[in-house]
């Protein structure tokens, strides 16, 4: 186990990468904790949590919604919790995100930390504070910035994850390879799914390298003022597409990748041959580039974005591979351009 600190204004966060369950019981007092986990982890790993007080929610995105969270805070008082009790969220992101709004929501917050047992979650979503639900179809409409008091990475959960769930996993480590590190997307270029699958050193070693990067760039931009932006390449149109067309969330985000590709291409002179070794590599890991939709409506959503103001919007595109910019799009472009379906 190696443990790393990141100093947050608000707080250093701990990240215990490479760690086992039971050293849990060193990090925080078992009595005076709760674990927020889902139906299906809580079957997979039940002896894990046996002697652990637990709340299990219904897997899936689309009990990423505030009645969850409702549903958190009854068990919380059945519970009997208190500004005392520790929350451990322990899943993927979908409970990564409702176990730290329910923390920082539950008695004006409480202190939390997290278990991610998806790439998804190891490599993105449980790394930033940023915790929330969605609004029916709106993503990620409601929550809060907070960090938690640690990461903890237990890789022998990958053990049972699902492939569907790596290959959405590596949408996100594309992503942060094509905005940040070339080299990064060149291992992916020589290696592929079953290689990082079958080794565990290798995933592990992608795992840290990835949370690194994550972790620099929002170390950087805590409050999402400028650099942090760059992370949402793939996610503006990625998150207008996702719950309408019920995608997993790295589908979305890879559908969400060609488009700004296509983007980049027209408004920006992102080479095509670039944005093919970038397809490729999108194809290789098993994610999907291309997926009929009703521009229409998927630019009516696209217009609450977060990132919009009043009459533009934030756009990520590519400069060249491991170099992303972030550009200013008004609504009357990006409609044309989504609408062309370039
Ligand atoms: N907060 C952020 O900064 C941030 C960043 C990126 C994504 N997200 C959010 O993350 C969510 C997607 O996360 P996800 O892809 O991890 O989804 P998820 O939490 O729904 O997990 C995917 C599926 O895998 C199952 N699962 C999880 N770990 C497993 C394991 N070890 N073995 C077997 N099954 C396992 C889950 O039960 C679920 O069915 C989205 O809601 C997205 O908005 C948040």
């Amino acid at each position: 186990m190696t443990k790393k600190e990141f100093p947050f204004s608000e707080k250093a966060v701990a990240v215990y990468f490479n760690a086992a369950f039971t050293f849990l019981d060193s990090i925080i007092d078992r009595s005076a904790s709760v674990i927020i986990t889902d139906r299906n982890i809580f079957n997979l790993y039940q002896q894990k949590f046996t002697g652990w007080r637990t709340v299990v929610i219904p897997s899936g995105e689309e009990h990423k919604q505030q009645s969850t969270i409702d549903f958190i805070i009854q068990q919380l008082i059945e519970l009997e919790a208190d500004r005392n009790t520790f929350i451990v969220g322990i899943g993927g992101g979908v409970v990564t995100d409702i176990a730290g709004y329910a923390a920082g929501v539950y008695m004006r917050g409480l202190k939390f930390g997290f278990i991610p047992t998806t790439i998804l979650a190891m490599v993105d979503a449980a790394i930033g504070g940023k915790n929330g639900v969605d609004a029916g179809i709106y993503k990620n409409l409601v929550g809060l910035i907070r960090q938690p008091e640690f990461l903890f990475y237990d890789y022998s959960f990958l053990e049972t994850l699902p492939r569907e769930e790596w290959v959405n996993g590596f949408a996100e480590i594309i992503k942060h390879a094509c905005i940040k590190d070339e080299v990064l997307f060149e291992a992916l270029e020589s290696h592929s799914l079953d290689s990082y699958m079958k080794d565990k050193d290798l995933i592990a070693a992608l795992v840290e390298k990835n949370a690194g990067i994550k972790f620099a760039v929002v170390l950087g931009d805590e409050f999402e003022t400028g650099e942090r932006k760059l992370l949402n390449f793939g996610h503006t149109y990625g998150h207008a597409i996702e719950n309408v067309y019920h995608l997993p969330h790295g589908h979305a985000v890879s559908l969400g990748i060609v488009k700004a590709l296509k983007i980049s291409g027209e408004i920006n002179n992102f080479s095509s041959t670039e944005s093919k070794r970038v397809m490729d590599v999108l194809q290789k890991y098993s994610l999907p580039v291309n997926l009929q939709v009703d521009s229409q409506s998927v630019f009516s959503i696209l217009k609450m974005d977060k990132k919009r103001s009043k009459n533009e919007i934030n756009y990520i595109l590519m400069d060249k591979i491991g170099k992303a910019v972030i550009r200013s799009i008004s609504f009357t472009q990006l409609e044309k351009l989504i609408k062309e379906n370039i």
